[in-house]
């Protein structure tokens, strides 16, 4: 349970509210670099943290994150012409270039000196993991740009998309967060005694702190003499990252590989999720056909899009084409597609959830930690320290990852190897 003050401020994020000065201290995912197209393509809508910005990749091939309204009458950038390293506003012609200098103001006189007072607001950006991320922050407390293994793997072995969810982010987080509920709303065959999901509901779950957020570790038991453990990372603000396993989810996981997600406040009532995944080492490229079918089982595969939207087919509005005869004979949501049974609950609790009604329980110990940290780094932000995890050398190493051992093995020792990074 959260107050209603603590709830106000750990969900808000537009600028000037105490959560949206701890986000504009982190690098946060502004776009796809596909999005971006070639140099010169048109112009791209990005809202990011309450904000309106325009995204576009100069004429150079450098990607550019302006204010998307032009500072003389605050006319759409979007509408602009993208031309010879600038972005010309197309109401009187004034043209900014990826810095928010004005190069060209060709409705005043030539020798006016507005043009050199005259800037757009632009934001840093930086090109990395398939991502472009910007830094929305004062430039003095600028952290290093991210440092994630999959940031760092070749092109070949990672795969990032991007799904708009329509709730605040921190439910959405915490849906990603929280290990247990997979037994019941991911549980694909409910009377399947081979489905692993099926073995133990109430896994026990280990926390520790570290200076990037936390690990957590949850233990089901699997029969008599074996153990199935998870070990996730929390890189604050809002990434997770997951281990697969083969024994799991039929053929989908048979390629072995990290994934996980990054929750992106578009503003205070809906949310992008980066979806990324990394192949488990230099041998295990992930192939798009591979992905293609990993992601179509997780309901979010090219089919399973409103085409041209970021947006799913199966959503609020339809109530995720529920199929209540498969809720009655095979699983618990009676919706197909993983993803797409967050996105029912996850959404369906309304836009932003009133922590202040909630009872949390032991298996909730991950989601609870995750609130603690993020109310103290806005404490820690509103007294002028750098918050956890915007530094990239405290999580550059990390990893998460699954396995099943014996059950009187110690999962410390038997996973160490395996909880560092491969690239
Ligand atoms: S509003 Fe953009 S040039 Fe006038
Ligand atoms: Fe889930």
């Amino acid at each position: 349970m959260l107050s209603r003050e603590d709830n106000e401020r750990i969900t808000r994020v537009g600028p000037g509210t105490p959560g949206g000065n701890l986000f504009r201290r982190y690098w946060m995912p502004a776009c796809l670099t596909s999005e971006l197209g070639q140099p010169d393509d048109p112009p791209v809508r990005v809202r990011l943290l309450g904000e309106d910005l325009i995204a576009f990749r100069d004429s150079k091939g450098r990607p550019a994150l302006l204010d998307a309204y032009c500072p003389h009458r605050r006319a759409p950038m979007f509408y602009g012409r993208n031309e010879d390293c600038g972005l010309r506003c197309v109401y009187h012609g004034w043209k900014f270039d990826l810095n928010g200098d004005c190069v060209d103001m060709p409705s005043e006189p030539a020798d006016t000196p507005l043009k050199a007072k005259v800037k757009i607001r632009s934001f840093p950006v930086v090109d990395c993991g398939g991502i472009i991320w910007t830094y929305m922050g004062p430039r003095d407390t600028m952290p290093p740009p991210p440092d994630h293994e999959w940031t760092r793997a070749p092109a070949t072995h990672r795969h990032v998309t991007k799904t708009f969810e329509d709730c605040n982010y921190l439910q959405a987080l915490e849906g990603g967060l929280d290990t247990a509920h997979s037994s019941f709303a991911h549980n694909n065959a409910i009377h399947d005694p081979k489905e692993l999901r099926n073995a133990d509901k109430s896994p026990s779950i280990e926390i520790e702190r570290t200076d990037y957020g936390y690990w957590y570790a949850s233990t089901r038991k699997i029969g008599p003499d074996r153990k199935w453990i998870k070990y996730y990372n929390y890189i604050m603000p809002t990434m997770q990252a997951r281990g697969g396993i083969t024994a799991i989810s039929g053929g989908h996981n048979d390629v072995p590989k990290i994934d996980g997600h990054i929750w992106v406040p578009i503003d205070d009532e809906t949310c992008h999720v980066y979806n990324w995944a990394l192949g488990y080492d230099e041998n295990t490229p992930l192939t798009p056909e591979y992905m293609e079918e990993f992601s179509a089982f997780t309901g979010r595969g090219k089919d399973d899009h409103i085409p041209g939207t970021f947006k799913l087919i199966r959503n609020k509005a339809n109530d995720y084409l529920i199929d209540r005869k498969l809720q009655k004979e095979k699983t618990y949501t009676g919706i197909t597609g993983l993803n797409t049974q967050d996105y029912a609950l996850q959404e369906g609790m309304g836009q932003i959830v009133d922590r202040s009604q909630e009872f949390l329980g032991t298996s909730d110990r991950a989601i609870v930690t995750m609130r603690r940290l993020m109310l103290e780094a806005i404490d820690e932000v509103a007294q002028g320290r750098m918050p956890r995890g915007s530094d990239p050398t405290t999580y550059r190493n990390v990893r998460a990852h699954d396995e099943i051992i014996p059950a009187d093995a110690d999962w410390r020792g038997a996973l160490a190897g395996e909880i560092v990074a491969k690239f």
